[in-house]
């Protein structure tokens, strides 16, 4: 009788965190302690990263959070996200010019906190007279972590390039920047993704250095899961970029193209490869479609399985967004099938379930089945 009641009681706790995530989850934040991550970042220890696990998710539309950036690096997410407009000689970041304000710039929100953060994870003390050859990044449990910074070009792709570069020079000279050789790829603290109206061919247009990574289209790399020649980090004699350069469209259309689906992009799968991209990404919806009968049809499996397999091949890593969210056994069911497919980053508007919830790992049968409850096995 007792354990009825108790089982009745789960069951209800699980039904209302899956039928209303988003209370849950605020409430969940908002008990969080944040002293730690104070903006007055010259309290902080160089620790401060010291009991944070990197986990390989991208913190969607980040400035939305309380704490732009620390929100996400507090969860451990790997990769950040700002989307920039220029106005004014100045990159601010916002999801549309509505939200705009002077002081929410790409400055103020990532490039300062950041720049600062990975000073004094690199201080040159008594202690550590010089600079390492490899800098450590911003997280103490694994410093050769790279963090991911996408930056999502709002309005004219073309003008925001110089301003975007001009402002990485600081990392640049610090050698906190992932960057290509002309012949290889040199991890960093940070890697530098551009995406929504940035232009591809500024992303190619040095042959011997590039320090800012395209989002290649990942629906086409469907198409040369089969064909593709393994292309690793190393490019020799130069990159197949080049070779097609010619192919690459000189005009765009208007307004904002998307993630992974710039209308800058070269329609040539082969072209992509760490030379010149990081991310392969695209909307899920649009691609892959709901999951209407509670599971991902064996059909939209396998489109999953073939975009992971032509961006693998062309050495991408796999990013979805626009991932059906709600319920959260339906979000959670996705994710556990994108993450057993192979997916490389998550996008994410939930840091704390993204990051400490265990998905239902183990649940078998379509999401809505119950009982609702965590368990604790993360195998299957
Ligand atoms: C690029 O870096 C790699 C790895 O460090 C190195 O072997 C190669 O010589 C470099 N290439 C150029 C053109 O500097």
């Amino acid at each position: 009788m007792l354990l009825g009641i108790v089982e009745f009681i789960i069951l209800a706790c699980g039904l209302i965190t899956t039928f209303f995530p988003d209370e849950v989850d605020d409430s969940l934040d908002s008990s969080t302690p944040t002293g730690r991550f104070s903006s007055d970042l010259g309290r902080w220890p160089t620790d401060f990263s010291a009991d944070i696990q990197p986990v390989a998710c991208a913190s969607h539309n980040d400035y939305w959070r309380k704490e732009p950036l620390f929100s996400a690096l507090r969860a451990g997410c790997t990769g950040v996200e700002a989307d920039v407009w220029l106005f004014d000689q100045d990159l601010f970041v916002g999801h549309s010019t509505q939200s705009l304000t002077p002081e929410r710039t790409l400055r103020s929100l990532y490039l300062d906190p950041i720049f600062k953060i990975l000073g004094s994870q690199n201080s040159i003390s008594a202690f550590h007279p010089s600079s390492d050859i490899q800098p450590s990044g911003v997280f103490d449990t694994k410093p050769s972590q790279t963090l991911v910074l996408l930056i999502d070009f709002k309005n004219d792709g073309d003008a925001i390039w110089p301003y975007v570069s001009d402002q990485l020079q600081p990392f640049r000279e610090k050698n906190y920047l992932t960057y290509f050789n002309g012949s290889s790829v040199i991890e960093g603290p940070i890697t530098v993704v551009v995406t929504g109206n940035a232009p591809f061919s500024s992303v190619v247009a040095n042959p011997h250095y590039r320090d800012m990574f395209f989002d290649a289209p990942l629906a086409l790399m469907d198409k040369v899961a089969e064909s593709a020649i393994p292309v690793g980090a190393s490019v020799p004699n130069g990159n197949p970029a080049d070779a097609v350069r010619s192919t690459i469209p000189s005009t765009r259309s208007d307004g904002d193209q998307g993630q992974g689906q710039s209308g800058s992009a070269p329609t040539n799968p082969s072209i992509y490869s760490p030379a010149n991209s990081y991310y392969a990404s695209v909307d899920f919806r649009a691609s892959i479609g709901f999951p209407w009968r509670g599971h991902l049809s064996s059909q939209q499996k396998e489109k999953i399985r073939m975009q992971i397999a032509g961006a693998h091949a062309r050495g991408l890593k796999v990013r979805y967004w626009n991932v059906p969210s709600w319920p959260k056994g339906l979000r959670f069911y996705i994710w556990r099938v994108l993450v057993r497919e192979g997916v490389d980053y998550l996008n994410v508007d939930d840091l704390h379930s993204a990051t400490k919830g265990n998905w239902g790992w183990g649940r078998k049968g379509p999401w809505w089945s119950g009982p609702w409850r965590f368990r604790p096995s993360t195998t299957s």
